[in-house]
């Protein structure tokens, strides 16, 4: 693998541009291809078997992309297909996942702590992040509850308006999430409520968005491969979608945070 490839980003659909802007602005040097599913989203409503087949076709076309490193920007996904994905790949291109950054910061700073997680039904039933967790030996309870309806709620613009913060104080008042020191958001969409779950604590839990500890974990994983690039990429990053709307080049912005152009790659045809 050599410096100048560029880096694979996919999830399933536009959520996982919060970790693609992380990744942007941390090694702004680095060529980014962005693959989102939006043809099967949502992954949370859907089976391991169905994730794990959409996650090895997206891979193939990022292989074909000459990816160095492909980054599965989806919490659902991580969960459903990493190990296969992994396997899969081989030593074609480094793999990395959205679950193993959280906890690798939660060995460092959980230590015999509660800490709550909400997610997806695929991510939270998955068990990933439990086991994981468990595996640290490291005396943290972890309180894991699906969020359902938060992804599509944001999606449709619904936030920072009082749709939101009730459907966020629903969740959250849930007796399985009591008694936490920190909540980790584990699904892409959440950042962008952040803000109104840290109002709902009034800062006295902390409120964990994974995207900046998956970049950082990128560029170690780049260091220590030393395939970071060293010369800035002349190329905008390229975004694809497996079907593509104009409701969905709208949220791009608000994912991303700046626009971005959206192309369509029909992988399913
Ligand atoms: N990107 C997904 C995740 O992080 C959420 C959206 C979906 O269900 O597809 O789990």
């Amino acid at each position: 693998m050599r410096q100048e490839q560029p880096i694979g980003i996919f999830d399933s659909g536009i959520g996982g541009l919060t970790v693609a802007s992380a990744v942007t602005q941390l090694l702004p040097e680095e060529e980014i291809i962005y693959f989102g599913d939006t043809a099967h989203l949502p992954y949370g409503e859907k089976s391991t078997a169905a994730i794990q087949s959409y996650a090895i076709k997206i891979c193939n076309l990022l292989l074909e992309q000459d990816c160095k490193l492909i980054l599965i920007a989806c919490n659902s996904a991580s969960a459903a297909a990493y190990d296969l994905v992994k396997a899969y790949v081989g030593s074609r291109a480094l793999v990395m996942n959205v679950i193993d950054p959280v906890v690798d910061w939660a060995r460092e700073e959980m230590k015999g702590k509660v800490l709550g997680l909400i997610g997806t039904k695929a991510t939270v039933n998955s068990g990933v992040y439990q086991q994981k967790v468990a595996g640290l030996n490291a005396g943290i309870d972890l309180k894991a509850m699906p969020t359902p309806l938060l992804a599509s709620m944001i999606e449709e613009g619904f936030y920072q308006n009082g749709v939101s913060h009730s459907v966020i104080a629903q969740y959250l008042s849930d007796k399985q999430l009591q008694g936490i020191d920190a909540l980790v958001l584990a699904c892409t969409h959440y950042p962008l409520i952040r803000l109104e779950i840290e109002e709902y604590y009034q800062n006295q839990v902390r409120v964990v968005d994974p995207s900046a500890l998956v970049a950082k974990a990128v560029q170690a994983r780049l260091m220590l491969s030393n395939l970071l690039r060293k010369t800035k990429v002349k190329e905008e990053p390229r975004f694809f979608v497996s079907d593509f709307t104009e409701s969905f080049l709208h949220s791009t912005t608000r994912f991303f945070g700046r626009e971005v152009h959206l192309t369509e790659y029909k992988l399913w045809e």
